[in-house]
């Protein structure tokens, strides 16, 4: 049986201070989420997804309200929380077998012997299908690949909770299609909870247990929880024909360009999913600048 209420964010709010004063960038956020959960956070750009990313995984501190994990408070990042950001964030001087080895110390230094740690490394490189360049640095492999080692390290510190900002974002969409079927193979095999952020409605409906879809900021919060009730394992082509399949994509998308249109935005021509994929386009947010030294903070705490 699943357990209930295992990670629950309560009323969070948060203010960011800027120099007008307070800025209210999310209001009343409330989701409680089971075990192994697979949820997506999607909405337009800027409204709040990393914020509520990172106060889940300690980064930031909510304002009012707050997240209990297991019936405790997060106050800060713990390796049972892992993230996995747009930019794989790996360190460029050491190899892909060298990133994973900094999560797995972190976590298993004086648990694991040498060797364990050594096999779990690899077998983690193995669940991403990237132990043919365990030995290649983050200039030497494709941007797919960083993303594959990002990955592997982030499950190498076997988190209960997977925090994905975007994590397929800046990927072409070949290689997107396959991350997310390796994704999809690994959710069912370890049953992680997720909360992965993306701007593409196909990714979320394809992975999705709920795609909780945000309003547009300031004080930004919930707008709708769609709950997608798609048979597991799941298979894109057979699901592109399926009319729930194409049900739930519609309601994303009249969520996202009807209800939470944006003042100036043009209605996406047609349902074509490429108008709300855009990802690659959009502004940095200030959140963002700072995902490197955020990665280092939480592999090195
Ligand atoms: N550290 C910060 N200081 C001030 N404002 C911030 C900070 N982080 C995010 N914001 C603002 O909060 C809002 C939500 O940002 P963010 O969560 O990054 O949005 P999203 O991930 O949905 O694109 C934006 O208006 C952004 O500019
Ligand atoms: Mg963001």
């Amino acid at each position: 049986m699943k357990a209930k209420n295992h990670l629950e964010l309560t009323h969070v709010s948060i203010d960011f201070p800027t120099d007008t004063g307070p800025f209210r960038a999310l209001d009343d956020v409330s989701l409680k989420i089971d075990k192994g959960q697979f949820i997506t956070l999607i909405g337009h750009s800027g409204c709040g997804k990393s914020t509520v990313l990172n106060i889940v995984a300690g980064l930031h501190r909510a304002t009012a309200g707050g997240v209990i994990l297991n019936g405790r408070e997060v106050s800060e990042p713990g390796p049972e929380r892992a993230v996995v950001f747009q930019n794989h964030s790996l360190l460029p001087w050491l190899s892909a077998y060298e990133n994973v080895e900094l999560g797995v110390k972190q976590v298993f230094k004086g648990k694991k012997s040498r060797a364990e740690m050594r096999q779990w490394i690899d077998h983690n490189l193995e669940l991403v299908h990237m132990s043919h360049a365990r030995d290649k640095r983050p200039d030497e492999i494709s941007g797919g690949m960083k993303q594959r080692v990002g990955i592997a390290r982030a499950l190498a510190m076997q988190p209960e909770v997977l925090l994905m900002d975007e994590p397929f974002g800046a990927l072409d969409a070949l290689t997107r299609a396959h991350l997310q079927d390796s994704l999809m193979e690994i959710h069912a095999a370890l049953g992680n909870t997720v909360i992965m952020i993306t701007h593409d409605v196909d990714e979320a409906v394809l992975l999705s247990d709920r795609i909780v879809m945000m309003t547009n900021g300031p004080a930004a919060t919930i707008g709708e929880v769609l709950e997608i009730e798609l048979e597991r394992p799941r298979e894109r082509l057979a699901l592109a024909d399926d009319p729930q399949y194409n049900h739930y994509r519609s309601d994303v998308l009249r969520f996202l360009y009807e209800r939470q249109k944006r003042p100036g935005e043009e209605l996406a021509p047609d349902s074509d999913s490429t108008a709300a994929t855009d990802s690659n386009s959009q502004p940095i947010a200030e959140g963002d600048k700072t995902q490197e030294n955020i990665a280092l903070r939480v592999v090195s705490n």
